[in-house]
């Protein structure tokens, strides 16, 4: 039996796991986000201990024996937050998420700081990842800067409060720039582009490799018979991979998240920063993976719901039935990595007619992104990846109208699978599985409840849309 933690943007869940496989008892803590200013999004690091901790009391309430049991634990993350702690431990400040704006200009001070970055990275600079963001507090923040013991990414804060040590492993690594990504190590150039060291780093492993252990005092308060092995665990869009069996080439998979995601593994490191395309390691050795990342999928439709007071499932039933639409929607609601690297850009509905109804602007919606997945298929096409099919993960995957309308938008067909929305917490626990000798047989693609075919005349019908979209 193992344990994953998914530490996420809306919520924090977990998954207690036999074999890798069967789910045995699952747990899920709301998280918000602030956002003290406009392009600004952060989290108390505090709210996610308090959130695994009630998560791990459910759990110990749920399934008490198999608990005690857990062999090891391993947790998938939002990438690239910015956790940052001093000499005795205590936060400096919230975390500055993966979605936060505020520091474009200092992406431009980073490349120019070192000009191999792209090259070594893979990645073009972008304010989601860590780097500049620690040359923003650098900037706006000195006294702070001046008291950094520790550069934590989310989940290596959280494996940090469970263990006692200080473990980062390979995929969430790749979204810091300060990784050489083709050697799977950190860069001291980089760091040093930074005003940062390797001493205020983590140690590196990778995902499927064990780390520490859950502390003495852990292991006594939720009942565990030994203390659990901790493994690497991944960033949680290679945790996702891990989950849905996305481990070999051309393995790909879409994420209708907070995020949105259009993701293929890839043999070996296979970079296209000039689309804004992400080339990261995978969470197992000698893998690395493209993505392509939305900073609003599903939390545009949320987003919606919460402007029209209503229920998502009711909004995505009533566009459903509907025959025609002209609306047109840009999910920029805080920017835009993929293709665009733009903090800046900000969403819009477009195309409103006299007749325009709800119905059509939540179908705009739900278009809307999916045209901006579509935007990611092609930089990936252009890094020399072309996508034969995906299975689809995170909250989105639930509606089968959006994932039609994905189908017919990307032209592939899409698997809805079981156990998608554990995605994160189940690939965890099959990396923490795989620490404790498992092999990568255990990364198995769930079973498919359902797939859609891309319909030939709807296909027609969005390539001309989404041409208009485009412009
Ligand atoms: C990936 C990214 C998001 C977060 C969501 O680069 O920023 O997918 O990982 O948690």
């Amino acid at each position: 039996i193992t344990l994953g933690l998914d530490l996420g943007t809306s919520a924090l869940k977990l998954a207690l796991v036999r074999d890798g496989h069967e789910i045995i008892a699952s747990a899920s803590r709301p998280l918000t986000v602030q956002r003290p200013a406009p392009g600004h999004s952060e989290q108390d690091p505090a709210d996610w201990w308090a959130a695994a901790c009630a998560g791990l009391d459910e759990l110990r309430v749920k399934a008490p024996a198999e608990l005690a049991e857990t062999a090891a634990i391993a947790i998938s993350g939002q990438m690239h937050g910015a956790t940052l702690i001093d000499a005795q431990g205590r936060t400096l400040r919230p975390c500055i998420l993966w979605n936060d704006g505020r520091s474009q200009l200092e992406c431009a001070e980073f490349e120019a700081a070192w000009p191999a970055s792209r090259e070594v990275s893979g990645n073009l600079a972008m304010p989601g990842f860590t780097a500049p963001k620690l040359l923003w507090v650098r900037k706006h923040e000195p006294e702070i800067f001046a008291r950094i013991a520790k550069v934590l990414l989310p989940k290596a804060w959280l494996g940090w409060k469970l263990s006692g040590q200080f473990v980062e492993e390979m995929s969430d690594a790749s979204g810091t720039l300060w990784l050489d990504v083709a050697k799977r190590r950190w860069s001291a150039e980089a760091l040093a582009a930074t005003g940062l060291n390797e001493a205020q780093m983590p140690r590196l492993v990778e995902g499927s490799a064990p780390a520490a252990e859950l502390s003495a005092e852990h292991t006594a308060r939720w009942g565990f018979k030994r203390p659990p092995l901790m493994a690497g665990g991944a960033g949680d869009n290679a945790a996702g991979a891990v989950g849905v069996g996305a481990v070999r080439p051309g393995d790909a998979f879409v994420s209708l998240g907070t995020s949105g995601v259009l993701w293929a593994t890839t043999a070996g490191f296979a970079p296209n920063p000039a689309r804004a395309v992400h080339a990261f390691c995978h969470a197992l050795p000698d893998t690395w993976h493209q993505m392509g990342v939305l900073l609003n999928a599903a939390s545009s439709l949320a987003w919606w719901a919460q402007v029209c007071g209503l229920p998502e499932a009711q909004l995505v039933a009533e566009a459903a039935a509907l025959s025609h639409s002209s609306a047109l929607f840009a999910p920029y609601l805080n920017g835009e990595r993929t293709p665009h690297n733009n903090a800046a850009l900000r969403g819009g509905f477009a195309q409103l007619a006299a007749d325009t109804s709800r119905a059509g602007m939540t179908q705009a919606v739900l278009e809307g992104v999916a045209y901006a997945l579509r935007d990611c298929q092609a930089a990936l096409q252009d890094a020399g990846t072309t996508l034969q099919e995906a299975s689809v993960l995170g909250g989105g995957a639930r509606s089968a109208h959006w994932v039609q309308v994905l189908a017919d938008v990307l032209a592939i067909p899409l698997h809805q699978v079981a156990e998608s929305e554990h995605g994160g917490a189940l690939g965890a626990a099959r990396l923490a599985l795989m620490a404790t000798g498992a092999g990568l047989e255990v990364a198995r693609p769930p079973q498919r409840l359902h797939t859609f075919e891309p319909r030939a005349d709807a296909v027609r019908r969005h390539a001309d849309l989404y041409a208009r979209w485009q412009r």
